[in-house]
């Protein structure tokens, strides 16, 4: 697997959770702009992997801006290095080769075999789909967490944060005809925990520790919080176990009217290549997280 990056803390969880599955080989990590400038999201692969005793695991430096205009930054709510704790500066460094470079010998070393899981703004894949047109058709799988296709945005009132920073990368990648899952914001929302709930989890599993960390870092650090919702993790266990959510075959649409409808993803027909989430198993989800981290006290666990 290897999974383009904006940590980002609920990215930080997502990584962890395939991090601490047996089945996968984690054999990178992409790094782009999006909730923290793109130095900050690579700092914070990199020091998560450290915490996580995975420095063998390279990170390739991606996309520092959009294709067209910026990235949006989030801080108010990931925090303003992006992560709800403080993890030692890491040792290693970044890897010569770029994202897309990176990307491009990982899907292509081992034919059919590797999954792409992207979780911030798709600046790096659509450069990999322009320099590099065949790279994408080789991957197993391609996971996107973006868009918020039937159902309120979280920037507008109808577009997600990562089609958001990025929809002319989104709209490249999205009418490519490659068969993307698109794990999006209405998704996502079916899985969440609330603050009582969150503080009161345990694990023993080191990388368990470290998502505890992570979650309950943020609603520690806002007061006001009261919900968590499963972004990127979701995504994360599709990827894990594609059972995980029902599935709708859709054509989509991305806005590219700036101060109109600028990042919004609509259904423009189908059956298509895309792979649209419905219905979550929100149990399945959480016994998948638990499971994997070994967590005590979730939902369904
Ligand atoms: C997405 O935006 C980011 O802030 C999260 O990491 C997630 O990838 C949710 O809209
Ligand atoms: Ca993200």
């Amino acid at each position: 697997m290897i999974i383009d990056t904006d940590p980002g803390v609920d990215d930080a969880i997502a990584i962890l959770m395939a991090l601490a599955s047996p089945d996968v080989e984690v054999v990178g990590l992409t790094s782009v702009g999006g909730n923290v400038p793109r130095a900050r999201t690579t700092r914070n692969a990199l020091a998560l992997l450290q915490a996580a005793g995975r420095s063998d695991i390279p990170v390739a430096k991606g996309a520092s801006r959009p294709l067209r205009g910026r990235y949006a930054y989030a801080p108010q709510f990931h925090g303003p290095g992006g992560l709800s704790l403080r993890l030692r500066e890491p040792v290693t460094v970044p890897i010569a080769e770029g994202a897309v470079e990176f990307l491009y010998s990982g899907l292509t070393y081992d034919l059919g075999e590797t999954t792409l899981v992207a979780l911030g703004p798709l600046t790096n894949l659509a450069r990999l789909l322009w320099q590099r047109p065949i790279a994408l058709e080789q991957a197993r799988n391609i996971v996107v967490m973006g868009g918020a296709v039937d159902g309120p945005g979280n920037v507008t009132p109808k577009a997600e944060f990562n089609i958001y920073c990025d929809p002319v990368a989104a709209e490249i990648v999205l009418a490519s005809g490659l068969p993307v899952t698109l794990v999006d914001l209405p998704a996502c929302r079916q899985v969440s925990i609330g603050r009582e709930e969150a503080l009161g989890l345990r694990s023993e599993h080191p990388l368990g520790k470290l998502t505890l960390d992570l979650l309950q870092g943020w609603f520690r650090k806002g007061p006001a919080r009261e919900r968590f919702e499963f972004y990127d993790p979701l995504a994360m266990a599709l990827a894990l176990d594609p059972v995980v959510a029902t599935v709708a075959k859709v054509d989509l649409d991305v806005g590219l009217e700036e101060n109109d409808s600028w990042g919004e993803t609509t259904i423009t027909g189908g059956p298509g290549e895309i792979t649209l989430l419905q219905q979550v198993d929100s149990g399945r989800f959480f016994r998948l997280l638990a499971g994997t981290l070994e967590i005590e006290g979730l939902p369904a666990s």
